[in-house]
């Protein structure tokens, strides 16, 4: 995707397939919590949203039903892909921890999504050099995850949800235990690889600057139950810089987005 592709996505959502659908989903669990209480979300090819409320309000429980990894007890979530692919190439997945096997190098490691698919080591070498490279690791093949730092951990785990070649990544907090620098360099290698390749982004975060920065939409959610509150595009152009974060447009819509948020935390629908 070229940057001028997807601020035009951003001008006209409505022209850009919906490819992910959430209707009236509900996930309420065994013990009694109601994660999630009738959440209508529609996810546009190429949109780069961000699940952003406090603590509990169901996002990685959102995450999970997207991903197909758990059923809603009420409701329907349904992918409409245009061009269907092989089920594993769909999605890749970035949990909140690196997941990593710490006994494997950073090339086993990522090469496992293709190793699970029946994909022999030889077969996947290309592929698995190739994601490295995209995440600046190509180095570290033969290095073991302890040998990393925190930053270095998580691009290995994005390296292996992009091995695949997904169609849609969903990222849960992928930077939270990150220092600010790093995190900041790693927003912008994220969103010089989305430009790149067109995903349909689904990124959980708590932070109100990271969402602005990064997404092309920020959905706000409340909690108890856990609910969309607010769903805001920001309306910001790409590529997006370390610039931006000094641009008064950008902190405007921090401020938006901050209020919507105190308000959905409060307990109130703005
Ligand atoms: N397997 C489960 N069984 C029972 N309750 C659960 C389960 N998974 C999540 N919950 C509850 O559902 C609610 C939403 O949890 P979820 O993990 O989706 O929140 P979250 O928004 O991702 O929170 P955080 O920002 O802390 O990661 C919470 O109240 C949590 O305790
Ligand atoms: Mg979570």
């Amino acid at each position: 995707m070229s940057a001028s592709t997807s601020s035009a996505k951003i001008q006209d959502p409505n022209e850009v397939p919906v490819i992910i659908s959430l209707d009236g989903v509900s996930m309420r669990f065994d013990n009694g919590t109601t994660a999630l209480d009738h959440v209508h979300l529609e996810l546009r090819e190429g949109e780069f949203v961000s699940l952003l409320g406090a603590s509990g309000c169901g996002k990685s429980t959102a995450l999970r039903l997207i991903a197909g990894l758990e059923e809603p007890t009420a409701g329907t979530v349904k992918w409409q892909v245009p061009e269907p692919r092989e089920k594993g190439h769909l999605l890749g997945y970035v949990f909140q921890e690196p997941t990593l096997m710490p006994w494997a190098s950073v090339f086993s490691n990522v090469w496992l999504p293709l190793r699970l698919k029946g994909v022999s080591k030889v077969d996947a070498e290309d592929d698995v050099r190739e994601a490295l490279e995209l995440v600046g690791l190509k180095d570290h093949a033969d290095s073991k995850p302890n040998e990393l730092s925190g930053g270095m951990k998580m691009r290995v785990s994005i390296a292996r949800a992009l091995v695949t070649r997904p169609h849609v990544l969903l990222l849960d907090e992928p930077f939270a235990a990150l220092d600010e620098i790093t995190r900041a360099k790693l927003n912008d290698d994220l969103l010089g690889l989305w430009e790149r390749f067109g995903w349909t982004i689904v990124f959980v975060t708590h932070s109100v600057f990271e969402a602005v920065y990064l997404s092309s939409r920020v959905v706000v959610m409340a909690a108890s139950p856990g609910r969309v509150a607010t769903d805001l595009p920001v309306e910001l152009p790409y590529p997006r810089s370390e610039k931006l974060r000094l641009s008064p447009d950008y902190t405007h819509r921090c401020g938006l987005i901050s209020d919507a948020l105190r308000t959905a935390m409060s307990g109130n629908q703005p």
